[in-house]
């Protein structure tokens, strides 16, 4: 059964300040993942706490924001199957200290907060996630 689906991408500010966007941008094409939509935006404090609002109640959210809000970062809405999977394979864990060799937090993160990409974590959130930056009009599938 195909199981084609959705999943929002962010290049963190750390990751785009240290001018790896395009090393990323070519691990996505290479596993065959399509680039939908991309966006460069910096986000407003309101804006990142809108987006991590499921946080909200963590010790970490307040730094978060700021971390978030510190520069600009590159959205995207990946498509393929298994897309969600196949993007948290590439993105490796969470804590880039338990990340898996050649993941993109193992090579590009440097600490829990600073942790270079996000993706959606199920299609639930990819159905909120991607609405949250993009409209129909700016999706291209193909
Ligand atoms: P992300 O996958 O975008 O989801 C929530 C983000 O919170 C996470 O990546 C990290 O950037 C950040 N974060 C900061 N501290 C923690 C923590 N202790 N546990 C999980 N996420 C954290």
């Amino acid at each position: 059964m195909s199981t084609i689906q959705r999943s929002l991408a962010i290049i963190k500010p750390d990751a785009v300040a240290k001018g790896v966007m395009g090393q990323i941008i070519t691990r996505i094409e290479q596993a065959g993942l399509k680039i939908l939509a991309v966006r460069l935006i910096h986000m407003a404090h309101d804006e990142a706490a809108g987006f991590y609002a499921v946080h909200r109640e963590r010790a970490f959210f307040a730094s978060l924001c700021t971390f978030m809000t510190q520069g600009p970062c590159l959205t995207m809405v990946l498509e393929g199957e298994n897309a969600i999977q196949r993007w948290r394979d590439l993105m490796g864990a969470t804590d880039f200290r338990k990340a898996a060799p050649k993941t993109i937090r193992a090579d590009f993160a440097s600490s829990i907060e600073a942790n270079a990409v996000h993706g959606s974590d199920s299609p639930e959130s990819a159905a909120i996630e991607i609405p949250y930056f993009f409209s129909a009009l700016e999706i291209h599938p193909r």
